[in-house]
């Protein structure tokens, strides 16, 4: 039985996240999403609307849990019992924070080891960030989200 936590802050979930979701379950026999704050993003969709979405995403998929978390990534990994942290890796930019990252949490907790997955490469310049900023300026992203994340988005714009 080997169960890891994908953290993130998911706002919105991309396809690249759900293509390292579905790598991540053939990995590992139980996969926790955890949507969690991340204090140097300002989100649009709630923590509740962010989890909501996933558990679409993966509705009748078994292996895959998504709950929300306010704290440090450690707090909730020692609380769940599981100490295998995924991350995805898009670019060679994003190695500096995610390594700074995975060394940091392992300081905080010793048995916490980080596992780095490769986006397939078709997402490799995708991120919530771009999402967000296309579409708040009428942009089709379309091809970067899932129908129901879109579906969400475009009425939230609405509002
Ligand atoms: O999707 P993101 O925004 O890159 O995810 C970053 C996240 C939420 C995993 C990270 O900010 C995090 O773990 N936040 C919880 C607070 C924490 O544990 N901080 C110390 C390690 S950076």
């Amino acid at each position: 039985m080997k169960k890891a936590i994908y953290p993130g802050s998911f706002d919105p979930i991309t396809n690249g996240h759900l293509d390292i979701i579905k790598r991540a379950q053939n990995l590992f026999t139980e996969v926790h999403v955890a949507v969690i704050h991340n204090p140097e993003k300002k989100a649009i969709f709630s923590m509740r609307e962010r989890i909501d979405l996933i558990k679409e995403c993966f509705a009748g998929q078994e292996n895959i849990f998504v709950e929300g978390f306010e704290g440090l990534l450690v707090d909730y990994a020692a609380q769940k019992n599981i100490f295998t942290i995924i991350r995805g890796l898009r670019l060679v930019s994003d190695f500096d924070y995610e390594f700074q990252m995975a060394l940091i949490n392992r300081k905080l907790s010793p048995k916490l080891d980080t596992v780095f997955l490769m986006t397939d490469e078709k997402y490799s310049y995708l991120s919530s960030s771009l999402v967000k900023q296309i579409a708040s300026n009428g942009g089709n992203v379309q091809e970067f989200i899932s129908a129901n994340v879109l579906d969400f988005l475009q009425e939230k714009a609405k509002k």
